[in-house]
């Protein structure tokens, strides 16, 4: 008999079909996301799962599901799933670093230009008709090139950043909890500094730390205090990182000058003041998303879960 697995949201068909050589597949291709309940119910007679970031997975859920051996994340984060819940019942994590760094630097990228030179403010108001002729003084947005570029994480993704700053001749700065090798920093033309003066010394500040307890607000009332008026900030990271109540409220006095974000605190919703606000640049956690990148991540899953199922040692292991 086939092991039984659950694909709790749309993926690629061929994902599907290299499953189903493995397994019996439960597949969610009409995509309509589970309610706790019934994930629970889904999962209860499952020996694992291909999950997305919308699934939580904690011990309330493992302790009905005695069967369950294998919880593959489509996605780099896993702060979806309670990992040592996982590790005390013998179940299996893992997650798809990698294959999707070049596509959230490149995302990253398109928030920074698209946040400093205004580009959405701008394009909403052609559309809206009101363009009546080129003025010298219209939409006068921040420099991008030659400006002090802070990475908040210096990981895969926060590197694929600064390679990319290379091109725009800006110092690069960045915070990590550890310094990389030397070689690298001198590679990225990257200088490691303290989280102080990454927050005093950048003109633009993108954030590309997982989010865990350690690094819930991170990015707070007093961190933007001490940020430039000039400053802009960037999340493609988790919402939760950045205390959005207190964003806002910086943005709407005009303590730092602008934000581009991905990702927010209690996604798919957020605070509606986000949409009054003209100088913030809004996505729908789309960082990852190419073609090619979202089939990478979802066909990683899938091989983390054949190899958690079968020879029990996935390539991605998160928990030990
Ligand atoms: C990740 O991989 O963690 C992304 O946020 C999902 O797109």
């Amino acid at each position: 008999m086939k092991p039984k697995v659950l694909v709790t949201r749309e993926v690629f068909d061929d994902v599907l079909e290299y499953l189903a050589r493995y397994f019996e597949v439960t597949p969610n291709q009409s995509d309509v996301p589970l309610s706790a309940d019934a994930l629970v119910q889904a999962l209860a007679e499952k020996d694992g799962a291909l999950t997305t970031i919308a699934d939580r997975i904690d011990s309330a859920l493992l302790d009905r599901c005695p069967r369950f051996k294998a919880v593959c994340n489509i996605a780099v984060g896993y702060n979806n799933i309670d990992v040592a819940a996982c590790a005390a019942r013998g179940v299996v994590v893992t997650n798809t670093p990698g294959v999707l760094d070049d596509a959230t630097a490149d995302f990253t990228w398109t928030l920074i230009l698209a946040t400093a030179r205004r580009l959405t403010e701008a394009e909403a108001w052609l559309r809206a008709g009101e363009w009546k002729g080129w003025k010298l003084k219209q939409f006068l947005g921040h420099s991008v090139h030659g400006a002090t570029l802070g990475i908040l994480g210096m990981g895969r993704i926060g590197q694929a950043v600064a390679r990319r700053a290379r091109g725009f001749d800006m110092t690069v700065l960045y915070h990590n909890r550890n310094r990389i090798d030397a070689a690298i920093e001198q590679a990225l033309k990257a200088t490691y500094v303290s989280f102080d003066e990454l927050l005093a010394r950048a003109d633009i500040l993108t954030l590309n730390i997982p989010y865990s307890p350690a690094t819930h607000h991170l990015i707070g009332v007093a961190e933007l205090a001490r940020m430039k008026r000039s400053a802009i900030v960037i999340n493609v990271a988790r919402g939760g990182v950045v205390d959005d109540v207190a964003l806002v409220a910086a943005l709407k006095q005009g303590r730092i000058a602008a934000a581009g974000l991905d990702v927010y605190e209690n996604e798919p919703k957020f605070l509606p003041d986000f949409l009054a606000l003209k100088n913030v640049v809004l996505a729908p956690h789309i960082a990852s998303s190419t073609e090619a990148t979202r089939h990478k991540m979802a066909m990683t899953a899938a091989q983390n879960l054949v190899a958690a199922l079968t020879t029990g040692k996935p390539p991605n292991l998160v928990n030990p």
